[in-house]
């Protein structure tokens, strides 16, 4: 069975500008695309990989030259320490879920087949989209929703959640469906239960959260002409990561020395991010939405 099928897989390496004997790390190992790349343009240096799902482990090669840490990515300064590493020369996230989580029914990722709301990327993590559910109260279900999903009419749709698990809690995609499905537009239904999904499943996983603790890491973590390589699959995170790459904040909040002169952490190297070409896409329609960020450390 197939794991992944990584996007820009050679932009995005050659983004990493690597040097043999360099210190890499990938905070998305996934199903291991980039990392071999990665690998293979190795001589002396290190990959250090991390994936918090445990079923990553099994793409996990031998390689003398590879670290491979089962933790969050949120955890990157720390678990570096420990491995005595304190700078790097490149980093790569390629985030979001694997096709294999997707693809897996019992992970509950899917709305297209009526399983349990599960949708936690660490197995072992303590809160899934079921609980979310019956625990949020209608405000922040709301706010769940317009912030992660984009969805305009987020305070009827959390409206109707609430009224719904009054009756009986959402714990199946069928349940969400016969709570909300009278608010998916005609013809747009896939749309809608995907920004819901979505919202739901940024929120069990804190991913904009956790990205933003790992991208100041890693900008203090980088050396001098270090490359930061990220793969965002939507707005919200890549706003997140392309005000960083210009500001050093996430607000996009420019700052000016005394002089007037930007201080900027990086140098920007593809302005406006780079996105699959249409060869990428026949093979992989799944990568449609992705975009590449580059950005060198000043
Ligand atoms: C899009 S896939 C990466 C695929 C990979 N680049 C490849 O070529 O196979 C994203 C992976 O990142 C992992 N992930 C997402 N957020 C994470 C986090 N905060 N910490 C660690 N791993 C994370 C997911 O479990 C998933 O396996």
């Amino acid at each position: 069975m197939f794991y992944h099928v990584p996007a820009m897989l050679e932009e995005s390496v050659r983004g990493l500008n690597i040097r043999p004997d360099g210190i890499y790390v990938d905070v998305t190992f996934g199903g291991g695309g980039h990392s071999m790349e990665i690998l293979k343009r190795l001589k002396k240096g290190k990959l250090i990989a991390f994936d918090q799902d445990e079923d990553a482990i099994r793409n996990v090669p031998k390689d003398k030259k590879l670290i491979f840490l089962n933790q969050n990515f949120r955890f990157l300064k720390n678990n570096l320490k420990f491995n005595g590493i304190d700078s790097i020369d490149g980093l790569i996230a390629d985030l979001g879920v694997s096709f294999h989580q997707f693809d897996e029914p019992e992970r509950g990722f899917t709305f297209r087949q009526d399983v349990p709301l599960d949708m936690r990327m660490n197995k072992k993590g303590q809160v899934t989209a079921a609980s979310l559910l019956k625990t949020l109260d209608e405000v922040s279900l709301a706010k769940i929703l317009y912030d992660y999903g984009e969805l305009v009419n987020s305070r009827r749709i959390a409206r109707e959640i609430v009224a719904a698990r009054a009756v009986k809690p959402l714990t199946t995609v069928s349940d969400m469906i016969n709570a909300i499905g009278k608010l998916a537009p005609p013809r747009q239904e896939h749309k809608f239960y995907a920004r819901v999904f979505q919202a739901l499943r940024i929120s069990v996983n804190h991913e904009i959260d956790y990205l933003k603790e790992m991208l100041e890491q890693a900008l203090e973590l980088l050396s001098k002409d270090g490359r930061l390589v990220v793969i965002t699959y939507h707005s919200l995170e890549d706003r997140v990561v392309k005000n960083f790459m210009r500001t050093g904040n996430f607000e996009g909040e420019e700052k000016k020395d005394f002089y007037g002169n930007l201080i900027a952490p990086f140098r920007i190297i593809n302005k406006k991010g780079t996105v699959p070409g249409e060869i990428e896409l026949e093979d992989n329609r799944r990568a449609r939405s992705a975009r590449l960020r580059i950005a060198e450390k000043i």
